[in-house]
């Protein structure tokens, strides 16, 4: 059994007047009409609690999307429980049934659900239509069912045997459950990290962010109307060092499968290495972390491509992505056209509602986010290194808006050109073009960060000048194009360095790390 390689999930397109659009928008009017009070998943029962924690569209702080029900260190205690229980049955599972339950899970997102799906991402996090139908939809239903296809790869690699002797690899899953943490951002990643090892048999005890619990609640739900059976994948709202605290002292914790902040895995790893001798195995650290991604620009580029690329690569998804454009080198005889057309655009950028399907750009997730961002923007415009060249402002009375901002600096080693700053924030230094060989060196040494970057050069020795001199900055790579909107299947998604363990979510490496291969020798 092989399927057939999947095809990505087309992206809908939302025209004035349709009626994917229509309704699209009625789904989000009768999402907002309703008192939401999501449960956490436990041993498939809804569990609720005594504290109820309020939520509301970053955009609309004035609208009650309902609560989530917190859970504390009993619930983690029971969700580690449920894993454990439901992992012999689920790993005896045949592999084309959990295949199944899986596949169905990405009709039932991409067909029945497409809606709710969206409505929920773009309330609950604040994304443009385009955002959440690229995320919460398209990307969660290419993870799905690529990583179906790839597990069909690796159980039908077998060894050669001699004559007389039957070698066979049996890939069980890893001993123990699985911990999957999840970052606000994308509601693909909330889909892939407890999905992935729960495909190749594992079960999970699966934390998203705060921020995330809203579209969260529907991920799981779909994942459950497919017919995921009970206790194999256990949605806990619980603190994140609360919970980190029971699940990283229990021996039979088995695998991390981390996408967030570099500081948090740091701290996660280090709590792992000192209870490593309460784990009855070594277990997997599968962690995808931060960046601060860049664009450089050749001489000999086309300065509107690099402005688009700019505007598009720092400002879509509201910078709020890993792999945003954060920080650009530009080539001081194309920056004049670079700029001219870079701010042209930028003043064509709507932000607003999630509701008007126009709107480019939304309010970032949080107080929090919101907070760290504007405090980097008052940095540079008190900065007699720095200037901002556009947007600057920003307001939380209604939402946490933020402008998109261009700050300008003749120092490359600004501290914003330095930073993950996490928002729609870009840092410009425009470099003399015949110092392109240091700028390489700038670009390679400035953050501790290796997620991605790009290079705009119509000269070919320049792409690979900048391709080889550059080979650990990025763990994607772009030429001539900006550095975001990795596709599942076609650009494997993750970096080196700060930027993670490189795993590359939705691919084939991902999910070799959720089996422990054993080896079967038959003699006749
Ligand atoms: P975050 O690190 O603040 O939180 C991530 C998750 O960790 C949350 O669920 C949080 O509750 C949990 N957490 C925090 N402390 C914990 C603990 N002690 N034990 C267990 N869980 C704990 O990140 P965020 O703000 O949600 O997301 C933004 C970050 O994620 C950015 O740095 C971004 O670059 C990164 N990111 C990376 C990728 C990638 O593929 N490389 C993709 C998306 C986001
Ligand atoms: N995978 C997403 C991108 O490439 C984060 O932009």
């Amino acid at each position: 059994f092989e399927p057939p390689y999947p095809v990505n999930e087309p992206v809908r397109e939302y025209r004035p007047g349709s009626n994917e659009k229509e309704a699209l928008l009625e789904a989000i009017q009768a999402m907002k009409a309703k008192d939401w009070d999501h449960p956490m998943i436990i041993d498939g029962k809804e569990v609720f609690t005594d504290t109820k924690m309020k939520m509301s569209p970053p955009h609309e702080l004035d609208h009650a999307l309902g609560v989530y029900n917190k859970g504390d260190e009993s619930h983690v205690e029971q969700a580690i429980e449920a894993a454990l229980k439901a992992k012999a049955d689920w790993a005896a599972t045949p592999w084309q049934e959990r295949a199944a339950v899986f596949l169905k899970a990405a009709e039932i997102i991409t067909g029945p659900k497409r809606d709710i799906m969206n409505a929920s991402t773009m309330l609950g996090q604040s994304k443009t239509v385009y955002q959440s139908e690229i995320d919460a939809v398209c990307e969660l239903a290419d993870f799905l069912r690529f990583n179906v296809y790839y597990m069909t790869q690796i159980y039908q690699d077998q060894p050669n045997s001699d004559p007389g002797i039957w070698n066979q690899l049996d890939y069980r899953p890893l001993e123990g459950f699985v911990f999957a943490i999840t970052p606000f951002n994308f509601t693909a990643i909330a889909g892939n990290l407890p999905s992935a090892p729960a495909l190749m048999g594992n079960t999970v005890v699966w934390k998203p962010a705060e921020s995330q619990i809203f579209a969260a609640h529907f991920v799981m739900e779909a994942f459950r109307e497919a017919g995921l059976p009970d206790g194999v994948i256990n949605l806990i709202y619980t603190d994140g060092p609360q919970t980190g605290d029971k699940v990283f002292s229990h021996p039979e914790f088995a695998g991390l499968h981390f996408t967030g902040s570099t500081q948090v895995f740091k701290s996660l790893w280090h709590i792992i290495n000192e209870n490593l001798d309460v784990y009855r195995n070594y277990p997997r650290i599968v962690g995808e972390t931060g960046g601060k991604d860049f664009v450089v620009a050749h001489g000999s580029s086309v300065p509107i491509q690099v402005a688009t690329a700019l505007t598009r690569g720092a400002f879509e998804f509201q910078g709020q992505k890993c792999s945003a454009a954060s920080r650009a080198y530009i080539a001081k005889s194309i920056w004049d056209e670079v700029k001219e057309h870079f701010l042209r655009q930028i003043q064509t950028i709507k932000q607003g509602s999630v509701e008007d399907f126009t709107n480019f750009m939304t309010a970032v997730i949080d107080e929090r986010a919101f907070d760290k961002i504007a405090k980097y923007i008052d940095y540079a415009q008190s900065s007699d290194e720095a200037e901002i060249i556009a947007g600057g402002g920003y307001s939380k009375t209604d939402g946490y808006f933020i402008e998109p901002t261009v700050i300008l600096t003749d120092d490359p080693n600004f501290k914003t050109m330095e930073e993950e700053i996490f928002g729609p924030v870009l840092t410009v230094y425009v470099y003399a073009d015949d110092e392109f060989d240091e700028v390489l060196d700038l670009v390679d040494g400035t953050s501790p960060y290796g997620l991605t970057g790009a290079i705009f050069a119509r000269d070919r020795a320049i792409v690979n000048q900048a391709k080889d001199r550059l080979k650990y900055a990025a763990g994607n790579f772009y030429i001539n194009d900006k550095p975001t909107g990795a596709v599942v299947g076609q650009q494997p998604f993750g970096g080196a360095r700060a930027s993670g363990t490189n795993d590359k979510a939705g691919s084939i490496l991902n999910l070799y790390r959720w089996i422990s291969p054993r080896i079967i020798k038959e003699n006749f």
